[in-house]
Order: structure tokens, then sequence, then C-alpha cells
């Protein structure tokens, strides 16, 4: 809870800081999200049945913002919505909602500029119904925990003793690289196979991972079903699971499954970034961490931290852009492990609001022959087939 606390807080921090405005929804007088009207992606309100407050944000972002809605109240879907008929308005709360919707973007639109900094998580914290009351002190002060709370409260404000001779984000992004192996090592590298198993609460699962350059990557989890695939071909991306026709990828999902696919992520980094800020140094489990944080052009900014010591990536937060806000993924790395002359991840634990998973890898093949058919996304499969071909 203190981690995803956390997380937002700094969303929002970075939003401020980085003015950077969110999802190409910006507020126009009406006080609903407004885009630019060039031709461009289809509209909510020419995909859905129902919608009033969110005319003009592009479709595809409605489930990601509805998905952001969910995670900031705490709820699921049906708090708002009948099942099987998400345009009905049976719901006080899906109408309180609408009302909710347009309070934000008018606070944000007559206090920010139109920038996202007051969310739907701003109020709620994970609660249908935000606590308007401060709390009581519960118990004695511990004045280590209340000095940990100082830390966490001045993030972001400037910088501290430590930072004062602390590395620049170029340094610790070539420390990075070196740490894998050097660029020359890296850039050999043009194709990955790896084996191992994903943990999902106490599910352990297996599951095949083929990466090629350039930013192919597929996944295979092999549930008691069939296949559930995770698939980017370096443009497009879709997700496929057992008995249903794939989904494909949109926005920020595309963006995310592009930096997965990337062989050379580390050395491309300082291309990627238009602008970074070391911003301290944090705890991630044992490690202590630089946190450097990197602005992209026209997409949501990323947080890297690099381990003080090895100067690897022990963490990245990433977001996808929603008409509402940011909704973080995080994912720690860990286990890294020399193969093919480049150190690697064996271990990575992928962190959203809506739930976590980790994949512990146990064996990769570096430059292992992988078919290109291998990427290729199956035709949606027919009526009662049992999940996409292979
Ligand atoms: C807190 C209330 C709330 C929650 C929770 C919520 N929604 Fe919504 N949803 C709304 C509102 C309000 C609208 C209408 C927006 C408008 O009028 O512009 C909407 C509209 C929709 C629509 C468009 C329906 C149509 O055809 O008009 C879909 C689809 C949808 N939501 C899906 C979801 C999904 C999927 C979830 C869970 C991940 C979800 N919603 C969770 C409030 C909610
Ligand atoms: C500025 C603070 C603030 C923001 C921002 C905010 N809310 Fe609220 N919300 C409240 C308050 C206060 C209540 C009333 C709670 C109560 O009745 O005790 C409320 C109530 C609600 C309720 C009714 C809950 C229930 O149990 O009946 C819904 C649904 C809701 N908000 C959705 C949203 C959504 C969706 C967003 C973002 C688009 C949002 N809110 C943004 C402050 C906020």
């Amino acid at each position: 809870m203190k981690r995803k606390l956390a997380v937002v807080l700094a969303t929002i921090t970075l939003l401020s800081v980085g003015g950077v405005v969110v999802g190409r929804a910006q507020v126009h007088s009406g006080g609903g999200p407004s885009v630019d009207n060039s031709a461009g992606p289809k509209k909510a309100e020419e995909q859905f049945k129902n919608i009033q407050v969110l005319k003009g944000i592009p479709a595809e972002q409605l489930v990601p913002g509805m998905q952001f809605i969910t995670a900031s109240l705490g709820v699921e879907c049906q708090f708002c919505h009948v099942e099987g008929a998400f345009e009905k308005d049976d719901k006080k709360t899906k109408q309180t909602a609408r009302k909710m919707m347009a309070m934000m973007f008018a606070i944000n639109k007559e206090n920010f500029d139109g920038h996202l900094n007051v969310t739907c998580y701003s109020c709620h914290r994970g609660n249908s119904k935000p606590v308007g009351i401060p709390t009581v002190m519960a118990e004695e002060p511990k004045a280590s925990a209340g000095e940990a709370k100082v830390v966490e409260a001045n993030k972001g404000e400037g910088v501290d003793a430590k930072e004062a001779n602390a590395p620049t984000a170029d340094q610790l992004i070539e420390k990075y690289v070196q740490a894998l192996g050097g660029a020359a090592a890296t850039d050999k590298i043009t194709s990955r196979v790896m084996k191992g198993t994903i943990t999902f609460g106490d599910r352990n699962i297996p599951i095949d991972i083929y990466s090629k350059d350039p930013d192919k990557r597929i996944s295979f989890t092999h549930t008691p079903d069939g296949d559930s695939v995770t698939a980017f071909d370096g443009r497009e991306g879709w997700l496929g699971f057992p008995g249903r026709p794939p989904r494909e990828m949109h926005g920020s999902e595309l963006d995310a499954a592009g930096m997965d696919a990337d062989l050379h992520f580390a050395s491309r980094l300082r291309g990627m970034l238009k602008e970074t800020q070391v911003q301290g140094v944090e705890k991630i489990g044992d490690f202590d961490a630089y946190l450097v944080v990197g602005q992209r052009e026209g997409k949501p900014p990323l947080r890297l931290y690099f381990d003080e010591k090895s100067g690897l990536l022990v963490r990245l937060v990433r977001y996808g852009d929603t008409p509402f806000g940011l909704m973080p993924t995080q994912i720690d790395y860990a286990d890294y492990r020399e193969a093919g002359g480049v150190k690697v991840p064996f271990r990575w634990t992928l962190a959203r609001p809506s739930g976590r998973f980790t994949i512990q890898v146990s064996e990769v093949r570096q430059n292992a022959p992988v078919d290109d058919a291998k990427f290729a996304k199956p035709a949606a499969p027919p009526e009662g087939q049992k999940g996409p071909a292979k």
C-alpha cells in the first residue's frame, strides 16, 4: 500500500515538474477533455453507445481510463456497470462518476492549466469514499519511522546532501551499459530464447520467451487450458488467451511492449530520453539505487533505478497514459547472470495496481536461431477452436 502511494505521488510530482500533458486529452471550455480534431483515431463516442463526458477522447483510451478509475477507487467494473451492458446508466455510482470526471477536469483546468495534476486517486486513494478527516495518531511515534517519512515527503523537491556529488544521468546510463558487458557485447546479441516459470500468487506456470532483432518478442505461458500469448512484432502487438480471439495492443501498451522487446534497450536508452534528471538515492530491497527520471518526446516519462554499486538497472517504472492520469507499471530486475558475454536479469517482477507476477528464468540462450514466423499474428481462430495456433 505504501509503495503504491509513493509511486502515484511520484507520478503527480512528475506531471507538474515535467509539465507533461498526458493522453493528448486537454481540457477545453466545455469542461470535458478534447483532442485535436484532425481526422485521427476513432473517438470514444463513435465506438461506444453512451458517452456523455468523454466525447473526443480516442476510443482506444476509454478502457485504459476505466482501469485507472477502477484502481483509484479500489473497486471492480461492476461497482458502476451492469454486467454485460456497459452503456446502461442504472447504477447511481456511474452517474456520480460522470460528475466526478467533469469536476476533475474542471479542477485541473482552473488550477493547473489543464494538466492532470489532480486525479481520481488524489482524493480516493483506493477507496470509493474519500477520507476527508485527518486520522489521529494511533500509536506512540517512533523516531525512525518518522524520519523515513520526511525523506519520502521531500522526494522530488530539489537536491539533498547525498546528491551533491552524485554522478550525472549520462554517467549512470553509461555505467549500466558497461555493467552489462559494454555496448560492443550487447550489440552482438540479436536473438534470445528464455525458458522459465511465471508465478502469480501461488500458481507457477512454465513460460517460454523468444526475442529477436528488430524489436520482436513473444512469450507463451503454458496454462492448463492452452497457451496465453503476449506478442510484439516490432510494429503491432497482441495478447492471446486460450479459446478467445487475440486482442490488439494500443497506445501505451505498444510503447511498453516495444521496450520489453528491445534487446538493446540499455545502449539505446540515452537516445530515447530527451531530458534526464538524477533525483537522489532510494532503497530498493537491499540496494541503494540512484533514481534517474527520463522525459521522452510525446510519451510518458520513465523512472530508472540503478544499483549504486553494480550500476545495473534494478527497477524500471513506466506509465500508460489515460484520460484521467498515468497508470504505473513497475518492473524489478534481479538475479543478473552472465549469458553469452552479457549480463541478463534471470528474474523480474512486474507490478501494476491490478496485480503482479514474477518470472524466474532457468535457461537463457543468446543468439539462438528464432524463425520470424514465430512472431506472426495468428488469424482470429474460427469459432470453437481452442487457443491461438503456435
Ligand atoms: C467509478 C465508476 C466506474 C467504474 C468503476 C468503471 N466505469 Fe466504465 N464508465 C463509467 C462512466 C461514468 C462511463 C460513461 C462516461 C461518459 O459518459 O463519458 C463509463 C463508460 C464505460 C464504457 C462505455 C460504454 C458505452 O457503450 O457507452 C465502457 C466499455 C466501460 N465504461 C468499461 C468499463 C470497464 C471495463 C471497467 C472496469 C475496468 C469500468 N468501465 C469501470 C464509470 C465507471
Ligand atoms: C477533489 C476530490 C475528488 C476527486 C478528484 C474525485 N473524487 Fe470522487 N468523491 C469525492 C468525494 C468527497 C466523494 C463523496 C464521498 C462520500 O459521499 O462520502 C466522492 C464520491 C465518489 C463516488 C461515489 C462513491 C459511492 O460509494 O457512492 C464515485 C463513484 C466517485 N467519487 C468517482 C470518482 C471518479 C471516477 C473520479 C475521477 C474521475 C473521482 N471520483 C475524483 C472526491 C473526489
